[in-house]
C-alpha cells in the first residue's frame, strides 16, 4: 500500500447485469461487442474516431486525425466543422426537424417546448444578435443565466460563431464573476434580470452590474427578462434579449470553424486559491460528446433525457447541451429546486414528460433517501429505462436505493467518472453490455486508457489503492488552462510523466472494475460541486478579522463532504457566533453560497508541523471527529495536539 489515504476498505460483491431486454435492444448490447470496441479504440485510435466524426458533418475533412505533442494534443488537425450546425442544421433535414429539442419547466410551472426547428431559429436569430454586437471568432462572452431555454440557446450561438463562452453558474457571486470574466477577458456579459429558485426569485443582473464595474474588457451586457424585477441600467452598454433579437433573421449560415477553435472556458477548482479556465475546443469534444451520449445513455429517437444538472458546471455543458442535441434527442430541462412546491417534483416532471433516460448525482439521490420513499412513489415511474449518476462517488446504499425505487430493479445504473477536464465520460458502465457493482464507475469508454499507480508511476495489483490516471490522450480532452500552458502541465502531466493525473484516488478490483475514492489533493467535493480548500481559505484571509485559516472537508450524509474552517482570528478579535456569522457571510460574497462552511471553529493557533506546513490529516481528524464545543468563546489549541505528534511530513 502506497498511499493509506486512499486505503480502500470498500467490499461490494453485488453484480447486476443489463436485463435481456435492454441488452437486445442497446447500441453496445454484450460484452464481446464492448471488447472489441474498445480493442480497435485503443489498437487505433485515429482510426476508431476518424470512423465517429465521420457520422457528424464537416465542411472540409482532416489531414490528422491526431497531432499529440505531450501534453498538447490536436484532434482532426485542419478539419472545418461547426458545433451547432451538427446539433441543429444537421437534423432539418431529416423528420427530426419538428421532433422537440427541449421541453423545458420553469419552476412556477409553465411548459415550453422547442421543436429543433424552432430552436434553430433562436439560435439563429440569437447569432446574428451576437455578430451585431460585433462579437467574432476568438472573442469570448461570459454567461451568468438561470436555467431557462436561452442559455442552451446563448452557448449554441457562440458555439455557431466561433465565439468562446464562459458560463458561470448563477450561484457564484459578484466577485466570483468578476474574477472569471477578467481572467478571460470576456466582451459581453449574457445574462438575465434573475431566476426563480426555492419558490422565490433571485437577482442576476445586480450581480452583473456589481461585477463589471472592474471587468475593462466588457462592451456589452444581454439581458434576458425573467423574473421582471427591477434592474438598474446603463445605456449604451445594456441591451435587452428580445430587444436585441426582435428583428433579426431566423436564418444564419454556419461558419466553418477550424476543429481547434476555442468552444468554451470552464473555471474549476484545483488545488490553489485561483480557479482555472479549462479549455475545450470544438471538435474533439464535438466527436467525444456525441459519441459517449449516444453510447452511454443509449439514446434513441423515441428517448425523453433529463439530466438533473446545471448548464453552468461541465455536466450541463456536455450532458443537457451538445451530447444529445448532437444525438437528435429530446431534452428536459428544469429551472428550479427538486422540492417545488414538493418534494416529488422531480418525479411528477418525469411521469409528465415520460421520461426514459434520468441522470443525477449522488448528493440528489441522499438527499431523497432522506426525503422517504413515499414522494417518488405517487407517481408512475414507469418510462424510466435507464438510470445515470456522476459527480461524486455513489455509495452502494444510495445506489441500491436508485436501482430498487427509482428504477423498479428495471433499470440499469450507469455510474459516470469524468471531469470538467476530461470534457466527456471516462469510466462507465455500458447498459446494455457491462454488468454493474454498487459504487463502481466499472470500465473504461472507448480510447480512455486509464491505470492506478503508485507514488512512482507503477501499476498497482488488483485491489490496491493508488492514483487514476490516463495513459494517452483523448478527444475530448482539456487542451490547456486558459492563458497558462505552464500551470496545464505542472498541475495535470508532472507528477506521473507522460500521465495524465486526475486528482483522485482509486483502485482496480480482480474484473478489472475501477473504484473512484474520491480526491488525493487539496479539492473537496461539496454536493458534487468541487472547490478548493485553498479558494476557501483565500476568502477567509482576506478578511480583515482573520489571521490564519485551514480549510479541510469531513465526511457528510448527504453532500459528501462538508467544509471545516480553522480560523485564527488576529489579535484583540472576539471569536464567537457573531464573527462565525460575519466569516461565513464573507465567503458567500466572495465565492458563493455554495462555499459557504459548514463548521468554523476557532483557534489560536493551527497545528503545524516542524517545517510550517499545516497539518491537514490532523484537521481532518478532527473535523471529522466530535462536534464543536459548546462554549464558542473558548478558542482551541490544536497546536498542542500537533506537538504530540511527530511525523513531520504529512
Ligand atoms: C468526482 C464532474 C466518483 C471526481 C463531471 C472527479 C466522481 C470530480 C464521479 C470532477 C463518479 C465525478 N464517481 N467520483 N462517477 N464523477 N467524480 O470537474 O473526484 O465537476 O475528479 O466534473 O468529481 O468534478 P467536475
Amino acid at each position: 500500500m502506497t498511499n493509506p489515504e486512499i486505503s480502500s476498505v470498500l467490499k461490494e460483491k453485488r453484480v447486476f447485469p443489463p436485463p435481456a431486454e435492454f441488452a437486445a435492444a442497446a447500441h453496445v448490447g454484450s460484452m464481446e461487442r464492448y471488447r472489441e470496441l474498445y480493442r480497435r479504440s485503443i489498437d487505433d485510435p485515429e482510426g476508431f474516431f476518424g470512423d465517429v466524426a465521420r457520422e457528424l458533418h464537416w465542411h472540409a475533412p482532416w489531414n490528422k486525425v491526431l497531432d499529440w505533442q505531450l501534453p498538447f494534443a490536436k484532434w482532426f488537425v485542419g478539419g472545418k466543422t461547426n458545433l451547432a450546425f451538427n446539433c441543429l442544421d444537421r437534423h432539418l433535414g431529416t423528420w427530426r426537424k419538428n421532433k422537440a429539442a427541449i421541453i423545458w419547466e420553469g419552476e412556477p410551472g409553465e411548459v415550453r417546448t422547442l421543436t429543433y426547428l424552432q430552436l434553430h431559429a433562436e439560435v439563429c436569430k440569437f447569432a446574428n444578435a451576437l455578430s451585431a454586437l460585433g462579437l467574432k471568432t476568438g472573442d469570448t462572452v461570459a454567461i451568468y443565466m438561470p436555467m431557462v431555454p436561452e442559455l442552451p440557446i446563448a452557448l449554441l450561438a457562440c458555439a455557431r460563431l466561433g465565439v468562446g463562452h464562459s458560463v458561470v453558474f448563477g450561484g457564484f457571486s459578484a466577485e466570483a464573476l468578476r474574477e472569471r470574466i477578467n481572467d478571460c477577458e470576456a466582451k459581453a456579459v449574457i445574462t438575465a434580470d434573475g431566476g426563480f429558485r426555492k419558490g422565490s426569485t433571485f437577482a442576476l443582473k445586480a450581480s452583473v452590474d456589481d461585477a463589471i464595474k472592474d471587468c475593462p474588457s466588457i462592451r456589452h451586457c444581454v439581458v434576458l427578462k425573467r423574473t421582471g424585477q427591477d434592474v438598474a441600467w446603463s445605456a449604451g452598454r445594456d441591451h435587452w434579449w428580445h430587444d436585441l433579437t426582435a428583428k433579426q433573421s431566423a436564418r444564419h449560415e454556419a461558419p466553418a470553424l477550424d476543429a481547434e477553435t476555442l468552444l468554451f472556458i470552464l473555471y474549476t477548482s484545483g488545488t490553489t486559491g485561483k480557479p482555472k479556465g479549462i479549455v475545450h475546443t470544438t471538435g474533439g469534444y464535438m466527436v467525444g460528446t456525441y459519441l459517449s451520449a449516444k453510447l452511454v445513455f443509449d439514446l434513441k429517437d423515441d428517448d425523453v433525457y433529463w439530466c438533473t444538472a446545471d448548464v453552468g458546471w461541465v455536466t450541463g455543458h456536455s450532458y443537457i447541451v451538445y451530447g444529445p442535441l448532437l444525438n437528435g434527442a429530446t431534452v428536459v430541462m428544469y429551472e428550479g429546486a427538486p422540492n417545488v412546491p414538493h418534494p416529488g417534483r422531480f418525479w411528477e416532471i418525469v411521469e409528465r414528460h415520460r421520461v426514459t433516460v434520468f441522470y443525477t448525482a449522488p448528493t440528489a439521490l441522499r438527499t431523497f433517501v432522506r426525503w422517504g420513499d413515499e414522494h417518488p412513489n405517487r407517481f408512475d415511474l414507469s418510462s424510466l429505462r435507464l438510470l445515470g449518476t456522476v459527480g461524486e462517488p455513489i455509495n452502494p446504499e444510495a445506489w441500491m436505493w436508485y436501482h430498487r425505487v427509482i428504477g423498479k430493479e428495471r433499470c440499469p445504473i450507469v455510474d459516470t467518472w469524468w471531469q470538467t477536464e476530461t470534457g466527456s465520460i471516462m469510466i462507465t458502465p455500458l447498459p446494455g453490455a457491462t454488468p454493474t457493482k454498487p459504487g463502481s464507475g466499472t470500465l473504461p469508454f472507448f480510447g480512455v486508457e486509464p491505470d492506478v499507480v503508485d507514488a512512482t508511476g507503477k501499476s498497482v495489483k488488483p485491489n490496491e489503492g493508488g492514483f487514476l490516471v490516463l495513459k494517452r490522450p483523448w478527444p475530448s480532452m482539456l487542451r490547456t488552462i486558459y492563458k497558462n500552458p505552464e500551470r496545464f502541465k505542472e498541475g495535470y502531466w508532472k507528477r506521473f510523466p507522460g500521465f495524465y493525473f486526475a486528482g483522485d484516488g482509486a483502485r482496480r478490483d480482480e474484473d478489472g472494475y475501477f473504484w473512484i475514492m474520491g480526491r488525493v489533493d487539496d479539492v473537496i467535493n461539496v454536493s458534487g460541486h468541487r472547490l478548493s480548500t485553498m479558494e476557501v481559505e483565500s476568502a477567509l484571509v482576506s478578511h480583515r478579522k482573520v489571521a490564519e485559516a485551514a480549510v479541510v472537508a469531513r465526511p457528510d450524509d448527504v453532500k459528501g463532504q462538508a467544509i471545516v474552517a480553522f480560523v485564527t482570528p488576529k489579535q484583540g478579535m472576539q471569536a464567537d457566533d457573531d464573527l462565525r456569522t460575519e466569516l461565513r457571510g464573507h465567503v458567500v460574497k466572495e465565492i458563493g453560497a455554495l462555499a459557504r462552511p459548514d463548521d468554523i471553529r476557532f483557534t489560536d493557533a493551527l497545528p503545524k508541523t516542524r517545517s510550517g506546513k499545516i497539518m491537514r490529516r490532523l484537521l481532518r481528524d478532527i473535523a471529522a471527529g466530535q462536534a464543536i464545543s459548546g462554549d464558542t468563546s473558548t478558542l482551541e489549541d490544536y497546536s498542542i495536539l500537533a506537538r504530540l505528534r511527530t511525523d513531520d511530513d504529512e
